[in-house]
């Protein structure tokens, strides 16, 4: 039997994680999950639900499909339409008659309150809204193209691509790879000094594995605890490099005892936001070349700055002594889970020992379809629309604060996929728990703050504009700007 999976985890919008997960048609599966949510109280009585056209999109599924779900679940009496006020969730009965069992997905009868007659404790409440930094808008994942690509490049694939792979990854992908990242961030490479992996994260674990970044490695004083935690766990101990307006403080990076890598994200410091500054970049190479260490450069988002043209790759300006990190986790999707290493040419074989020969970690088809997708443009096009719908969100964000909460400094703007709201001293704590009543998922600063860092803590918090569905952008910045501590009054 085919597998029925659709993607599993979506936010619908105005109340809802769907999973399409049982099997059958997918009109089934989307009504079950439909009532599994509504019985749960995660959609609660009177909610409306998103138009056809949107959930549609964001489902990957038929417009038609999610019109007969609607209408069959109306029949039964789990929803509502009215005229002019669309599809909403049926109010719940006075009082719920007694049930004898709980419901199975495709049994249960019409909903009997918000926790579908449940005993026992509300659940908490669950998060509606996704403004987590990081993560792409998952319903613009460029389908129709990429299936070409895959077609094309699988059509195209000589019988050695089904064999045993060569660690680096397919020459294809690197080919198409050296080109793009010397064309678009200024990277200086060639296919052999590329090595494909499953995106950043797997890079770090691998470069773990060599003795690169021991015994200390210097990182930014903001940045993924997972980053951090990553090295740890690999028994690398981080030091914390302050930083200010201009990005990391590089010129300090000789007074760090037994570092002998750092890592940064130079185009657009995460989570803060700048870039870093062109004598900042070079004191970090300096350093390097000096001192005999490396720069590991995080390029995670570089291909989406929206003031200026893009700030290109610290690695253009020693590729012996900057590796170059990059993946499509934030361009694509991170479900793809697809990355590369761009090495100092003395780097190769230590590191493709370190990855070994059998464990392959990156599909062949992936790479093939990226490398077509890159090669026909595909890619080009896709980064060059999601730039202007990022653009557009993050000034939808921008509008939403200006009119409701003016006295919020926004940073961090001109590039990426998140901004960081600057918060008056002592409020972030606050705001974190405003947004869980809003049900809002974000960050707060804090949680990104090295444990070591001595530069004062900032209050803010880190917002992610490019996941919400489209339908639901607005309602979710009405949401976080009532989550955002009020401004003084003038006494
Ligand atoms: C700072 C930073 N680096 C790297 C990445 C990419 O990580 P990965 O390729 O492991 O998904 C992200 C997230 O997209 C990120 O926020």
């Amino acid at each position: 039997m085919a597998d029925s999976r659709v993607n599993s985890a979506r936010i619908l919008g105005s109340d809802l994680h769907l999973e399409l997960t049982r099997a059958g048609s997918r009109r089934t599966a989307l009504m079950a999950a439909l009532r599994e949510a509504i019985r749960d109280g995660r959609l609660a009585p009177d909610t409306r639900l998103p138009p056809y056209r949107s959930l549609a999109a964001d489902l990957g599924i038929a417009r038609n499909t999610v019109a007969d779900a609607y209408a069959e679940l109306i029949t039964e009496g789990w929803l509502t339409a009215r005229q002019g006020s669309g599809t909403r969730v049926a109010p719940r009965p006075a009082s719920p008659p007694p049930r004898r069992r709980a419901p199975g997905p495709e049994r249960g009868g019409p909903p009997t309150g918000a926790t579908g007659g449940r005993r026992g404790p509300r659940p908490a409440p669950y998060p509606v809204h996704n403004l987590l930094p990081g993560q792409p808008d998952a319903a613009s994942f460029p389908r129709t193209a990429w299936l070409a690509s895959a077609r094309r490049a699988l059509t195209a694939a000589p019988h050695e691509a089904f064999g045993p792979g060569d660690p680096r990854g397919r020459p294809e992908l690197r080919r198409a790879l050296a080109d793009y990242l010397a064309r678009v961030r200024g990277v200086r490479t060639d296919p052999g000094r590329i090595v494909v992996c499953a995106g950043f994260a797997h890079a770090v674990r691998l470069l773990s594995d060599t003795r690169l970044l021991r015994p200390r490695m210097a990182v930014e004083s903001y940045g993924p605890a997972f980053h951090r935690s990553l090295l740890r766990s690999a028994g690398i101990r981080t030091v914390p490099l302050p930083l200010d307006a201009d990005g990391a403080l590089t010129e300090g990076l000789a007074d760090l005892d037994g570092v002998r890598a750092a890592l940064l994200t130079p185009a657009h410091q995460f989570p803060t936001g700048g870039p870093l500054r062109p004598g900042r970049r070079a004191a970090a190479v300096a350093w390097a070349r000096e001192s005999g260490g490396l720069v590991l450069e995080d390029d995670y988002d570089g291909e989406f700055r929206y003031d200026r043209r893009p700030v290109g790759a610290v690695q253009g300006l020693d590729p012996d002594r900057v590796l170059y990190l990059g993946s499509v986790s934030e361009s694509l999707s991170p479900a793809l889970r697809l990355g590369w290493m761009v090495l100092p040419d003395h780097l190769v074989d230590g590191l493709l020992a370190a990855k070994g020969e059998h464990e392959g970690w990156t599909g062949v088809l992936d790479q093939l379809t990226l490398a077509d997708f890159i090669e026909s443009g595909g890619y080009d096009r896709h980064v060059r629309r999601m730039r202007q719908h990022y653009g557009r969100r993050r000034d939808r964000l921008v509008a939403a604060l200006a009119e409701h909460a003016p006295h919020v400094r926004v940073a961090g703007i001109a590039a990426g996929l998140h901004a960081v709201l600057e918060l008056p001293p002592g409020t972030e704590r606050s705001a974190l728990r405003a947004a869980a009543r809003q049900r809002l998922a974000l960050d707060g600063l804090g949680g990104y703050r090295h444990p070591d860092a001595t530069t004062p803590h900032r209050d803010g918090l880190v917002v992610g504009y490019a996941a919400p569905p489209e339908h639901s952008f607005t309602e979710a910045l009405d949401a976080l700007c009532r989550a955002l501590p009020p401004g003084r009054t003038a006494t």
